[in-house]
């Protein structure tokens, strides 16, 4: 499947599905009892990070619920400008829910800083974020997030949920796009 496209695999379906696991477990620490005030809300962010946390969700061994929001930042297509408008709201109050948000990556982290203040002004009892993969600008970043799958080098990745022009998302793993792809 898309072939001569996927310049490597970085990241296995294998390393995927432990990480997962392993995060799974530590958030489960955090909220020992489950969510006290309704169910642990996790809010995804649309597309990329769907299929991190569908498989987040089922390796969760406490309930949690889902809501999602789609996003956009302007900018070029590969990179983000941190001027964010919502293209899908949460259906739901957020007001003294427990809330983690699920992210696919971390780059400059403009997206994810923005999304925290938003957030936040909708009072939860908590917010936390999860990221399946963080990129090293993020590294420098204030916001605080509190479980990482993967550090990842400075390239474009596809895949798990990524999209390049929205195609290869459906891919089982995590690679690196061929510079031919996007013409370099
Ligand atoms: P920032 O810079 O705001 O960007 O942290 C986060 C968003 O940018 C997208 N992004 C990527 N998408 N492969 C992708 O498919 C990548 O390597 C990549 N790096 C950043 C993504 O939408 C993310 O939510
Ligand atoms: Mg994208």
């Amino acid at each position: 499947m898309y072939e001569g496209d996927i310049a490597s695999v970085l990241i296995s379906e294998e390393q995927i599905r432990d990480k997962t696991a392993e995060l799974a477990a530590a958030i489960a620490e955090r909220y020992p009892n489950g969510a006290p005030e309704g169910d642990l809300l996790l809010v995804g962010v649309l597309k990329g990070a769907i299929f991190f946390m569908t498989d987040l969700a089922r390796a969760l061994p406490i309930p949690t619920q889902m809501e999602f929001m789609a996003v956009s930042s302007y900018g070029s297509s590969t990179s983000s400008s941190g001027v964010v408008r919502i293209l899908k709201d949460l259906d739901k109050d957020i007001a003294g829910r427990h809330v983690l948000i699920v992210e696919d990556i971390i780059d400059s982290g403009l997206t994810l800083s923005w999304l925290i203040r938003n957030l936040s002004t909708r009072n939860p009892a908590s917010l936390e974020v999860v990221t399946l993969l963080r990129k090293p600008e993020a590294t420098k970043l204030e916001v605080d997030v509190a479980w990482v799958g993967f550090d990842i080098p400075n390239e474009f990745v596809v895949g798990y949920g990524l999209d390049y022009a929205e195609r290869y998302r459906d891919l089982p793993y995590i690679g690196t796009l061929d510079p031919s792809v996007y013409g370099g």
